[in-house]
């Protein structure tokens, strides 16, 4: 088929990338002609693994192209919206001039029978109204919303090989003629067995962020039970393995440590409770305050945990951050709790080092006023606290006693409780984890 995918950021790139692999005709459109030059020249423009191998396998075979020019996306069956909806300033909710502004661009170039695909994460209610302006341009065309649940970090095999399938159609039938189309685009991972649901348009809007929401719940959750854990010196990763046990609750996404963040999670259960209040119906997500509340408080827990690991206050202390990335196997630095909380021990007067794999130049245009050293070696020399706060592989293998030589005193925060204590305590550290004795 021919598509066109417009918005080429983590989303969108990663798509079109697949959409060509899985045999399609893939136009890439963005405003920005940095990305454009990147990918055309099979450079992925930020860090995913397998997606700069994927650029060159399919750019090879002349199915996946480039461009600026929104001109591009005619004659593709079905074109994907893949723009961000980041949080708006000062405010809740969801910013979509990005959105609106790629529908608007795009529908000169809709025909008869085209499908107009939304994937990037909006309030409830903006499907319908995109739904108006296509049918209002081109009668016989569709708009369907097919939320995207890739993670960073495995965006390939989360695009090629997805859990579901969700295709929100106006009449929410299987009926519905971009049912079948949309079943053509996605024939190989079908054959395979993925499963799809055909909702109607809300609840396809809805599923994204109430499955985010949980995701948030869950994290949070167990934060409250570290927050318990540290009050009655309980250990939380014995307990989440514990009632990670029982079928019904699971193990995954019970991670204690400084919590959630990245381009999704926070301003997707912001906005959620934003979209809820215009409905009416706010009081259904109050507790989603109290999961951002959970969530925020991990990162002042960790400075003040810092202040106690160093004895005697933060003032001119030298501490070391290990990792940026808001987690690993990603170089994003959005909203990373790791970089927050690097930030605000050097707004209380230590001399912050960060290091990371990948994130340090988004790190450096975020926050310039922090010491950025490229390998943990050098990173670590001369410290007076380490504190790993993103568990990027190289970090979780570190070695405490040669580690011990290069700093000035041995002593650790381990941010996500990846580390073991008993290792640590043994090669003469002082550890400390997060809801653990
Ligand atoms: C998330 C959703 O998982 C994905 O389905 C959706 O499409 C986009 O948002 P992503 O933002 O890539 O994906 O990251 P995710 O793996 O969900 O992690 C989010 C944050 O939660 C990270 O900061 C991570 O470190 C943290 N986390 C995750 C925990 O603190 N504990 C856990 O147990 C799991």
């Amino acid at each position: 088929m021919r598509i066109s995918v417009i918005g080429c950021g983590y989303l969108g790139a990663v798509h079109a990338a697949c959409m060509a692999k899985l045999g399609h005709d893939v136009v890439g459109i963005d405003v920005d002609d940095r990305k454009i030059s990147d990918l055309s020249a099979a450079k992925a423009p930020f860090y995913e693994p397998g997606l700069e191998a994927l650029l060159g396998d399919v750019q090879k075979t002349g199915r996946l192209t480039f461009t600026t020019d929104m001109a591009a996306a005619a004659g593709s069956d079905v074109h994907f919206i893949c723009v961000g909806t980041p949080q708006k300033k000062g405010e809740n909710g969801a910013d979509m001039t990005f959105v609106d502004a790629a529908v608007q661009a795009l529908l000169p170039y809709v025909s008869s029978g085209n499908l107009v695909v939304g994937k990037s994460t909006v309030p409830v209610g903006t499907a319908a109204r995109i739904a108006e302006w296509v049918t209002s341009h081109q009668a016989d065309a569709h708009l369907v919303w097919n939320p995207e649940f890739l993670r960073e970090g495995h965006a390939v095999s989360d695009t090629l090989s997805p859990d579901r399938f969700v295709y929100g159609v106006s009449d929410g039938s299987e009926q519905h003629p971009a049912v079948a189309v949309l079943d053509e685009v996605y024939s190989t991972p079908l054959s395979k067995g993925t499963p799809r649901l055909v909702t109607d348009l809300p609840t396809a809007e809805l599923v994204k962020t109430a499955a985010n929401s949980f995701l948030a719940t869950k994290i949070s959750f167990i934060n409250a039970m570290a927050e318990l854990c540290e009050a009655a010196g309980a250990d939380v990763t014995r307990l989440a393995d514990a009632i990670g046990m029982d079928d019904r609750i699971g193990r995954k996404f019970l991670h204690a440590g400084i919590g959630f963040g990245g381009g999704c999670l926070p301003k997707d259960i912001r906005a959620f409770m934003a979209r809820a209040g215009e409905l009416g119906a706010d009081q259904a997500l109050t507790f989603l305050r109290e999961v951002d509340a959970i969530n925020m408080r991990r990162r002042t827990r960790v400075v003040e945990l810092t202040r106690e690991l160093c004895g005697d206050g933060l003032l001119g202390k030298r501490i070391t951050v290990l990792g940026a990335a808001f987690k690993p196997e990603s170089d994003d630095v959005r909203d990373s709790p790791a970089l927050s909380i690097a930030a605000q021990l050097q707004l209380q007067g230590a001399v912050v080092t960060v290091t990371d794999p990948k994130a340090l130049a988004n790190a450096a245009r975020r926050f310039p006023e922090l010491q950025y050293v490229q390998n943990t070696e050098d990173a670590v020399i001369g410290a007076d606290a380490v504190l790993l706060l993103t568990e990027w592989q190289e970090y979780r293998e570190l070695d405490p006693h040669l580690l011990k030589d290069a700093v000035a005193s041995a002593r650790i925060l381990d941010g996500r409780n990846v580390l073991d204590p008993i290792k640590w305590r043994a090669a003469g550290w002082h550890y400390r984890g997060l809801g653990r004795p």
